[in-house]
């Protein structure tokens, strides 16, 4: 029976048995992401004491600059989800192309690919502000013991069979669902080991907290605009709260907690947003359906939608059911 203060490895091993495809492999890839994500708490903890801050000089295929960081901590999950021999395939943000593992090697009987933002929000690397990790999980759907392709990666977000996040905040926490429910897990530092302390995470249904960035309030589409200010009004619980942080995983877990919504619109500047649908839009749209909240571009459910690219973009409403669901009506009224 799970349990408060229940370890990470303890519940893995016991809810093994009800994830509909018991093999082990899914528990040792959700092992190797624990294992990683401390060694990459390590480094971001101290980042303000070695030479781990600012950009690395290089961009990403996206045009971002790469800060040393998000290098780091992308060298990290790949090398850790590479060496155990876990997975077939890894997708980054910070790599142009996916990656094959073993495809050489006939006795990769390996089922899983994962996509990865290793390092979520890194414009607050250089301030001390949470920053996170965002993984999503497939299972293959081309032969297993043949290269990966690409069509292993635009799968539905709807045939995710993992996902989650961990947030470098004031405490290190890891958040994942294999689809039965979310559970959150925090690290204490002293012994290396996460524990069960928020099992069976839930948005509340409605929420007073609305997150964007309304520095780019004059590029929205009517319908957020008219959002925006229906959030702002006086009536009733509103007007509500604003909460911006710039890290989707730090904004996203206030929202889960404490009930909220999060925008990222498109723009009359980003026809599709900014955030990327494959690895971070997918993997938090499946933990908010697993917490009773939901995720949608604004008309269409995030899940449902067929990825055409690896790093496409996409608009992105999630939180609380009932504000996402106010917020879709507000973009059909502006239609
Ligand atoms: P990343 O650091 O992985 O590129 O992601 C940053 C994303 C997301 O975390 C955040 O919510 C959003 O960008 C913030 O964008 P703005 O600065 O445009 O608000
Ligand atoms: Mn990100
Ligand atoms: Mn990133």
């Amino acid at each position: 029976m799970s349990q408060k203060n229940q370890t990470l490895g303890e519940f893995i091993i016991e809810n093994q048995a009800s994830f509909k495809y018991t093999s082990g492999e899914l528990s040792r890839l959700i092992n190797s992401i624990r294992l990683a994500a401390k060694v990459v708490n390590h480094e971001v903890n101290k980042a303000g004491l070695v030479d781990i801050i600012g950009a690395a000089g290089e961009t990403n295929i996206q045009g971002e600059d790469q800060q040393k960081l998000d290098v780091y901590a992308n060298d990290k999950f790949i090398q850790t989800l590479t060496n155990r021999n876990i997975v077939c395939g890894i997708a980054s943000e910070e790599e142009d192309d996916f990656i094959s593992i073993n495809s050489q090697d006939e006795n990769n009987n390996n089922k899983y690919v994962v996509l990865i933002d290793p390092l979520d929000g890194s414009s607050n690397i250089d301030v001390n502000v949470s920053v996170g990790t965002i993984f999503s999980v497939f299972r293959r759907v081309t032969p297993v013991g043949t290269p990966v392709t690409i069509e292993d990666f635009l799968q539905k977000g709807n045939q995710q069979v993992a996902a989650g996040y961990v947030v470098y905040g004031t405490s290190t926490m890891l958040v994942y669902t294999t689809g039965a429910g979310v559970n959150g897990f925090t690290l204490n530092p002293a012994i290396g080991t996460f524990y069960l302390s928020h099992p069976n995470m839930q948005f509340p249904e409605n929420g007073k907290i609305y997150s964007v960035n309304e520095g780019n309030y004059i590029h929205f589409p009517q319908g957020i605009k008219n959002y925006i200010k229906y959030c702002q009004m006086e009536e009733g619980d509103r007007p509500y709260t604003s909460r911006y942080i710039g890290s989707l995983v730090s904004d996203f877990h206030r929202n889960m907690i404490k009930g909220g919504i999060y925008l990222y619109p498109k723009s009359s500047k980003d026809s599709n947003g900014k955030l990327r649908l494959l690895y971070e839009c997918n993997p938090m749209a499946f933990l908010a359906e697993q917490a009773n909240g939901k995720a949608s571009d604004g008309f269409n459910r995030i899940l449902d939608i067929q990825p055409e690219e690896l790093h496409q973009r996409v608009p992105f409403i999630c939180g609380s059911r009932n504000m996402v669901e106010k917020a879709e009506e507000f973009m059909r009224m502006a239609q």
